[in-house]
């Protein structure tokens, strides 16, 4: 029998009275997977516990913060003392600046303004770029998620429609129209869009890495390739680092692959990790561009809340236990994780692919490789919604959608890990059950 979980129940029906959907971002609702969101009381290491007691644990890991695990002593510590000094002030403080210096220390950026949220980070990063070059127009790709900002919800428009469309009712037109969808990978129709609007683009934004649509690496040289086409034509390469900053490798993606291939990005966006389970993002980049934010140039942004004493305790705090030794713990439970998915399912008979890129990875209910978006919506939703199910009845808590990555922490130790390992099997045969 299935572990019952009334309370969680119960806190459903009261949130579903009082907020839309019961909850505050759309994922945790587990409308991809159907049933009931547990709803979570504590957090300790690499486990959560439920409001009916159950333990499971955490593949989720926040969406991508809690790198060292939840809980973890020194970071509880610090922030219990920045707490006790007053929570916000309004002025400058220390931490963040101690923050911003680990941050210029770690990626290429020269200097760093701090937001409360990944979406504040690219939006205002594009105001940036736009105000930076005085230029309209903005590229991204299709599946590469940067947090709801108007510009940045929009579809490919569809036939011959070059620019994009509303992806969610809400967002006018006249937002859309400045901005440019392209399949991911598609070096062709990168040359195109410059080819065509060179002219008027202010940036092209990407995900380092995308792991939005589940884990995808770029190709080797793609990064390179659009750091080069972006300087070719006047435009600014934005690097959204919001979840493979800090996470993917010590150094995020550019660790990864842009100082071999040698490319560096004119600005770059970060956010999850850098706020150790806090509120707070950031965008930073080149001196010249960074200058031109107020109130040193003309271009416009602020935060009531913006590198908060607490938030920034946080994040230097958990930047500053980041060692190398945490990523290749991230690297050897993800390599044990990710061979044991591919034996339980290859002997299940169900058509899966795991991908990864530096110490992320997520698991693809497909037999072929992903590397677009268009690949990515190709997955057998019910057979990953029957695995995900069976995982959490075995107290593995999955993320709720077959397009994420599973996140690790440093305190995913061998009984964390092993956990996870035994309720494999009969999650494989039950996605198997499930399956086309
Ligand atoms: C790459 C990327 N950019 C931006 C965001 C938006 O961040 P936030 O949810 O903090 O607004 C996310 C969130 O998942 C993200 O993964």
């Amino acid at each position: 029998m299935p572990p019952d979980h009334p309370a969680s129940s119960a806190w459903f029906d009261r949130a579903r009275a009082v907020t839309p959907g019961g909850v505050n971002s759309p994922v945790r609702a587990f409308n991809a997977v159907g049933g009931t969101p547990r709803f979570i009381r504590s957090a300790r290491g690499a486990w959560l516990t439920d409001v009916d007691g159950h333990d499971y644990v955490d593949l989720i890991g926040s969406w991508g913060p809690m790198l060292l695990g939840h809980a973890h002593p020194e970071v509880l510590a610090a922030v219990s003392e920045a707490v006790a000094r007053g929570t916000s002030y309004g002025t400058p403080t220390t931490p963040e600046v101690e923050l911003a210096e680990e941050i210029v220390a770690r990626t290429p950026v020269d200097r760093v303004r701090f937001v409360s949220s990944g979406t504040e980070a690219t939006m205002s990063a594009i105001r940036l770029a736009r105000g930076f070059t005085g230029r309209d127009l903005v590229v991204k790709f299709a599946g590469c998620y940067h947090g709801h900002v108007d510009a940045l919800l929009a579809s490919a428009g569809s036939g011959l429609a070059t620019f994009a469309v509303p992806g969610t009712p809400g967002v006018p037109e006249a937002s859309t129209e400045l901005t440019l969808v392209l399949p991911y990978h598609d070096r062709a129709a990168v040359e195109k869009a410059f080819a065509e609007y060179g002219g008027r683009i202010a940036c092209l934004i990407t995900e380092a890495a995308p792991g939005n649509m589940g884990v995808v690496s770029p190709e080797p040289g793609f990064n390179a390739f659009l750091a080069e086409t972006c300087a070719r034509h006047g435009a600014l390469f934005v690097s959204d680092e919001v979840m493979t900053g800090f996470r993917a490798s010590r150094r995020g993606q550019w660790g990864l692959d842009g100082a071999t291939e040698g490319w560096s990005p004119d600005l770059v966006t970060f956010g999850k990790v850098i706020g150790g389970g806090f509120p707070a993002a950031a965008f930073g980049g080149r001196a010249d561009v960074m200058s031109r934010l107020a109130p040193e140039g003309p271009v416009y942004q602020a935060g009531t809340l913006s590198g908060n004493p607490v938030a920034t305790t946080a994040g230097l705090t958990t930047l500053r236990l980041a060692t190398e030794q945490v990523y290749a713990h991230l690297t050897t439970a993800g390599d044990t994780i990710k061979a044991a998915v591919t034996e339980s399912l290859t002997a299940a008979g169900v058509p899966h692919v795991v991908q990864s890129n530096g110490t992320m990875f997520s698991v693809f209910f497909r037999g072929e490789p992903v590397r677009d978006f268009d690949d990515a919506s190709d997955q057998d939703t019910s057979a990953f919604a029957a695995f995900f199910h069976a995982m959490l009845d075995a107290g593995v808590h999955l993320p709720p959608s077959a397009y994420e990555a599973w996140f690790l922490s440093a305190a995913h130790d061998d009984r964390a890990v092993q956990a996870v390992l035994d309720a494999l099997p009969a999650a494989a045969r039950a996605a198997a059950r499930e399956g086309d």
